[in-house]
């Protein structure tokens, strides 16, 4: 189980970060460009915030069968001052909590936003600033916080 939800979880990473560079593309386009705020880009705002959902909900169901997190939670005092235990047990998950609040907020504020301008400029700030937030939490293989590999296998 898991191993499975790790998996799942390392894998959603992508879709995260392919729907939030095809959105911020879409908005700063539509943006700088004054475009037409049209029905696909309506999805595509929706459906990356759905899919950063998702994510949330692999997010607290690894939460709940990590080893890592088992231990973190009955060693606090030990896991503090152990890097990777306290990023996966604290930093990772309120990191990444914020960043899909900015994203849920953004897409929220962008939808009953009148015009074209305001709901291109909406999306662009918000998921922009969530986007930072989830590279620089993502424990990476090059990470120093935690390494972990681009892909795993189910
Ligand atoms: C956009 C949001 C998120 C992204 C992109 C993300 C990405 C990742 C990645 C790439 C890993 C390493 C997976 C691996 O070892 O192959 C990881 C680990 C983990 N994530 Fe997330 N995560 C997100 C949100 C969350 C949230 C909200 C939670 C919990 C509420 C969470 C809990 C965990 C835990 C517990 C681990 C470590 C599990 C372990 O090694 O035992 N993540 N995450």
């Amino acid at each position: 189980m898991y191993s499975f939800v790790l998996a799942l979880h390392s894998i959603v990473r992508w879709l995260v970060l392919l729907s939030l560079l095809y959105s911020l593309y879409r908005a700063y386009r539509g943006w700088l460009g004054n475009k037409q705020f049209t029905n696909l880009d309506n999805k595509v705002r929706h459906y990356t915030a759905t899919i950063s959902h998702v994510q949330l909900i692999v997010g607290i169901w690894l939460y709940f069968v990590s080893p890592i997190i088992n231990y973190f939670l009955h060693n606090l005092k030990d896991a503090m001052s152990q890097r990777e235990v306290r990023f996966f047990g604290m930093e990772h998950n309120l990191m990444m909590l914020i960043a899909i609040t900015l994203i849920t907020i953004g897409s929220a504020k962008a939808k009953r936003k009148t015009t074209n301008a305001d709901k291109f400029k909406t999306i662009a700030i918000w998921y922009s600033l969530a986007l930072i937030i989830i590279i620089v939490s993502v424990p990476w293989p090059f990470s120093s916080m935690a390494s972990r590999p681009y892909f795993r296998e189910f």
